[in-house]
């Protein structure tokens, strides 16, 4: 059903097909588990292009091609012919004489571009720029959600913008938000989008399209300016931080240069209980302790951050095995 398919935004794929993925990353786990073999991409190879760091997304998807009985090999930028300007078209198309699936971290543009060159799937493992998404993440954090709630529909879903460490100069983009605002709808989940004024994660144009196409298919979707309301009643707590889309590089966001302003903005145990009494709180890691969710929280009973973190393996090897078979 999605042999060849290249898995580049949540808002791709249907409700069935979103639901294939998670039940095959669901029979994988236990593959694991009880130690079944499930070699489904014996002799194939995935190339993993990064054009930024990353522990996770590298280590889950070459643990995950072991397992699935073929390689995965780790290609940073720096190390290649891009380095020194090599058109990305080109390594599309070469690549896609070498391997059979190609993962890519880097810009959203370069993306696209490689998607209309290469022959074989492309995975976006954490796109950065207009279309920003980071669709294994979401996938894995859907993974943990339902294993935690047995469900979707009806769930409330705050997703929080929270506070960086002002001290580390590191910008992270709004990966994963436009990913969670299509699965939420497609999932039938209600979807509360929490980000002070001027972090609106996309232009109010995109955020007023989301908001008509989530509230067809029946599934709300608004965006609040306190973080205190946004959580009330929820079933799950994300948090990330992230800067504007398209922020230029060489500026520095307000939660830098004002950051006794955004104080308010943690995950704290306050925050957390005025969730329900089992809501879970989730963030994709790496964290920036103290400022996007006290050590508390994250250490604490509701955190799933872990078992989020362990479910990337499972769905990008259903991704995986599911589109490079
Ligand atoms: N969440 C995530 O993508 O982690 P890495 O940057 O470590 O891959």
């Amino acid at each position: 059903m999605l042999k060849g398919r290249h898995v580049i935004s949540l808002a791709d794929f249907t409700k069935d097909e979103l639901l294939l993925i998670l039940d095959t990353a669901d029979a994988l786990k236990l593959k694991v588990k009880y130690g079944e073999p499930h070699r489904y991409l014996e002799g194939k190879t995935l190339g993993m292009i990064f054009e930024r760091p990353s522990t996770r997304t590298r280590v889950s998807f070459e643990v995950g091609m072991t397992q699935l009985g073929g390689h995965a090999q780790f290609l940073a930028s720096e190390s290649l012919q891009l380095a020194r300007g090599e058109p990305i078209k080109d390594t599309a198309r070469v690549l896609s004489r070498y391997v059979d699936g190609i993962m890519y971290r880097g810009g959203f543009e370069p993306l696209l571009e490689l998607v209309k060159y290469s022959s074989v799937p492309v995975i976006s493992a954490a796109a950065k720029g207009s279309g920003t998404n980071h669709p294994c993440q979401v996938l894995a954090d859907f993974q943990t959600i339902r294993e935690k709630k047995l469900r979707f529909e009806g769930l409330r879903v705050a997703l929080c913008w929270v506070s960086g460490d002002p001290s580390i100069d590191y910008k992270k983009p709004p990966t994963l938000v436009y990913d969670y605002i299509f699965a939420c709808s497609k999932l039938g989940m209600e979807l509360v989008l929490a980000c002070p004024e001027g972090y609106d994660p996309f232009s109010p144009e995109v955020i007023g399209r989301a908001k008509r196409q989530t509230e067809s298919n029946g599934a709300p979707f608004r965006v609040v300016r306190d973080l205190h309301e946004a959580v009330v009643g929820a079933d799950v707590i994300h948090c990330k931080n992230w800067v504007p889309v398209n922020f230029p590089d060489d500026q520095k966001p307000a939660h830098f240069l004002y950051p006794e302003k955004y104080k308010r903005w943690i995950i704290d145990g306050q925050v957390v209980s005025r969730g329900k009494r089992d809501v879970i709180v989730m963030n994709a890691l790496p964290a920036y302790r103290g400022y996007e969710l006290t050590d508390e929280v994250m250490e604490g009973p509701h955190s799933v951050v872990f078992d989020e973190a362990e479910n990337r393996l499972h769905a990008q090897k259903a991704v995986m095995a599911l589109v490079m078979r």
